[in-house]
C-alpha cells in the first residue's frame, strides 16, 4: 500500500517536471505531416515548424474555428477547402449564411446556388431515400424550427398528411425511391389537410386549422422556396467540386435554418449510403459559417455528422463568432478547433473550461491580430504534451483582388429575365482603379472606395457604390463617366441615379 502511495507521488512529481521541461508546443512529429497528405496552415509561433493538418492522428476531421468578426475565419475556411481540394480531391459545400463566399466561389470556378433568387429545393425531394426517412427529417426540422412539438396532435396529423402526399404521387413508404419519381410538396400536404378540415367530419377542426397554417408558412405563393420543384440536383451535390449554396437571399432566419438542416440532412445520407472508401483524405467538407440555430439545436444533423463522419471521410467545420452558439456535442467531439482573436470574457471562460488551454495562450488569444491563431488538436493516443499551440499566422492562398459590382436591382423583370442582359461586372483591381483614374478620381477617394468596397467583401450594389463615391462630393458627370466606362448602358444608368437619390 505504502509503496503504491509512494510511486503514484512520484510519478506525479515526475510528470510535472516533464510537463514545466517541455515546451509549450506539440513535438514536430505531431505537426509536421508528409506535404502530399497533409495540409499547409502556417508556421509555429514558438519552434517555428510548419504545421501541416492532417486527421489521421487525430480523433476526427471536424474543426470548429471562431473568433471575432473580421478576425480571419472565412479566410481560414478558404484556405482549408482550396488546400484540400489540391491535395485530396476533397468536394466542398458551403452552407453561406450571409453570402460572404458568394464572390470568391464564382471567381474559383466553384457552382453558387442562390435559394430565392432563382433557384428553389423542395424538401420532400427524396434523391433515393425511402419516403418514411424523409417523413421523420422533415418532422425534425419542424421540431427544430416551429412549436409543432408542443402539440402532439397537430403532429401527428401533419406527419400522417406528409405520408399520404408520398402515396398519393405512387410512392412506396418504405421502399427506396426510384430517382425519376416526381416528389410532392408541401403545397400538396397543406391542401390534402385542408381537404380533410373542408369534409367536416373530423373533430377537432382547431388543430388541423393549425396545422395548416403552419405548413402554410413554408408553401404561402411568394414564400413557397422549399415547396416548388427543386432546380438543384441534391444527389450530386457533394460530388460536385465546390459548391456554395447562397441563403443570404432567403427572407429570414428560420428559412435559411430550414435550407440548412434539410441540406444537412440529405448529405448525412449520401455519407451513409456512400460508405467508406479506400481513398485517401477527406471526400467532402460541409462548412457551416454563422448558422448558430443549426451548430446549436443537438437534434440538428451537424452533431449526427461530426459523431460519424469520420469513418465516412465527411468533415465538417463550423465557424462562429459566438462560441456558445456551438453545441457543446460539437466542441467536445471535433478533433481541432481554431481560435482567431477572441474578446469577450464570456466566450473566453467558455473555451478554457472545455479546452483547458493555459493562461499564457488565454493573454495571446486576447491580444492577436487578424489571421493569428491558437489551435487545439485532440490527439488519438494520449499525449504528455499540451495540445494548444500558436500559429503565427494563417498563411493563406493570395486573396483574389477582383471586385464585383451588381446592377440586378435596378433592372426590370423583364432584363432580369433576359440571357443577354448583363447583371454584374467584375474587374481585377488594376482593372478598376484605371477607370477609376481616367473618369477623374482623386487618389484618395479611390483608396477610400477600396477600403469600403473590402468592408463589403468586394461584392457591391452599383447603387451603393454610387452614393459612396458621392458621399465624398464627386460630381456627377465624373460618376456617369465611370458607369459609362464599366459598359453601363445610359438608360440604365438614369435609372440607378433615380434609384440612388
Ligand atoms: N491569415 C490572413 N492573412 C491575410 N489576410 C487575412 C487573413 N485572415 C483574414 N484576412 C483578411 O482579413 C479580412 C477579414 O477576414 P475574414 O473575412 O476571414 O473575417 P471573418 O472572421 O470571417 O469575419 P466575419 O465574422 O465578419 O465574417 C479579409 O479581408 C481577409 O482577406
Ligand atoms: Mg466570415
Amino acid at each position: 500500500m505504502t509503496l503504491v502511495r509512494i510511486q503514484n507521488v512520484m510519478s506525479n512529481e515526475l510528470s510535472k517536471r516533464i510537463f514545466l521541461s517541455r515546451p509549450p508546443e506539440p513535438p514536430q512529429e505531431f505537426l509536421l505531416n508528409d506535404p502530399t497528405n497533409s495540409i499547409f496552415l502556417g508556421i509555429t509561433k514558438l519552434f517555428s515548424v510548419p504545421f501541416t493538418w492532417t486527421y489521421s492522428n487525430l480523433t476526427n476531421p471536424h474543426i470548429a474555428v471562431v473568433g471575432i468578426t473580421g478576425a480571419g475565419k472565412s479566410f481560414f475556411v478558404k484556405t482549408f477547402i482550396t488546400r484540400a481540394s489540391y491535395i485530396w480531391n476533397t468536394n466542398a459545400i458551403i452552407i453561406d449564411w450571409a453570402g460572404e463566399y458568394v464572390a470568391w466561389v464564382k471567381q474559383s470556378g466553384g457552382t453558387v446556388i442562390s435559394l430565392a433568387k432563382g433557384d428553389y429545393l423542395n424538401i420532400m425531394d427524396l434523391s433515393g431515400m425511402k419516403p418514411i426517412d424523409r417523413v421523420k427529417q422533415i418532422m425534425n426540422s419542424l421540431d427544430i424550427l416551429t412549436d409543432i412539438s408542443g402539440f402532439p396532435e397537430q403532429r401527428r396529423l401533419t406527419a400522417e398528411a406528409i405520408e399520404q402526399a408520398y402515396i398519393n404521387a405512387g410512392f412506396n413508404l418504405a421502399a427506396p425511391a426510384s430517382p425519376d419519381g416526381k416528389a410532392p410538396t408541401l403545397k400538396d400536404v397543406a391542401s390534402l389537410l385542408d381537404e380533410k378540415l373542408q369534409e367536416g367530419s373530423y373533430e377537432y377542426p382547431a388543430e388541423l386549422e393549425n396545422a395548416i397554417y403552419r405548413l402554410r408558412q413554408f408553401s404561402r405563393e411568394g414564400e413557397d422556396y422549399f415547396a416548388r420543384e427543386s432546380t438543384i440536383d441534391l444527389g450530386k451535390l457533394s460530388s460536385s467540386g465546390l459548391v456554395d449554396l447562397d441563403l443570404s437571399s432567403l427572407p429570414d432566419e428560420r428559412f435559411r435554418a430550414l435550407a440548412a438542416l434539410f441540406i444537412l440532412q440529405t448529405l448525412k445520407e449520401k455519407m451513409r449510403a456512400e460508405g467508406w472508401s479506400a481513398a485517401r483524405g477527406l471526400k467532402a467538407l460541409v462548412v457551416l459559417d454563422e448558422a448558430w440555430k443549426v451548430a446549436s439545436d443537438e437534434r440538428s444533423d451537424a452533431i449526427t455528422i461530426i459523431r460519424e463522419g469520420r469513418k465516412y471521410q465527411f468533415g465538417l467545420i463550423v465557424a462562429s463568432q459566438n462560441p456558445t452558439d456551438i453545441n457543446e456535442a460539437i466542441f467536445s467531439n471535433v478533433g481541432t478547433t481554431v481560435m482567431l482573436r477572441i474578446r469577450f470574457e464570456k466566450f473566453m471562460n467558455y473555451l478554457q473550461g472545455s479546452l483547458n488551454f493555459s493562461g499564457f495562450i488565454r493573454r495571446e488569444i486576447t491580444r492577436f491580430g487578424v489571421g493569428q491563431a491558437a489551435v487545439d488538436m485532440s490527439f488519438n493516443t494520449s499525449v504528455q504534451f499540451p495540445n494548444t499551440f500558436i500559429i503565427d499566422r494563417i498563411i493563406g492562398e493570395v486573396p483574389l483582388n477582383s471586385y464585383t459590382i451588381t446592377i440586378a436591382e435596378v433592372l426590370n423583370p423583364d432584363e432580369l429575365a433576359a440571357r443577354e442582359t448583363q447583371k454584374e461586372y467584375s474587374f481585377e483591381k488594376m482593372d478598376l482603379t484605371s477607370k477609376f483614374v481616367e473618369s477623374g478620381l482623386s487618389s484618395q477617394v479611390i483608396q477610400d472606395i477600396f477600403k469600403d468596397m473590402d468592408d463589403k467583401n468586394r461584392m457591391v450594389d452599383v447603387r451603393w457604390l454610387v452614393q459612396t463615391i458621392s458621399g465624398r462630393n464627386v460630381g456627377r458627370e465624373i460618376i456617369i463617366s465611370f458607369l459609362r466606362s464599366m459598359g453601363v448602358s445610359d438608360s440604365i444608368i438614369t435609372r440607378i441615379f433615380t434609384y440612388t437619390s
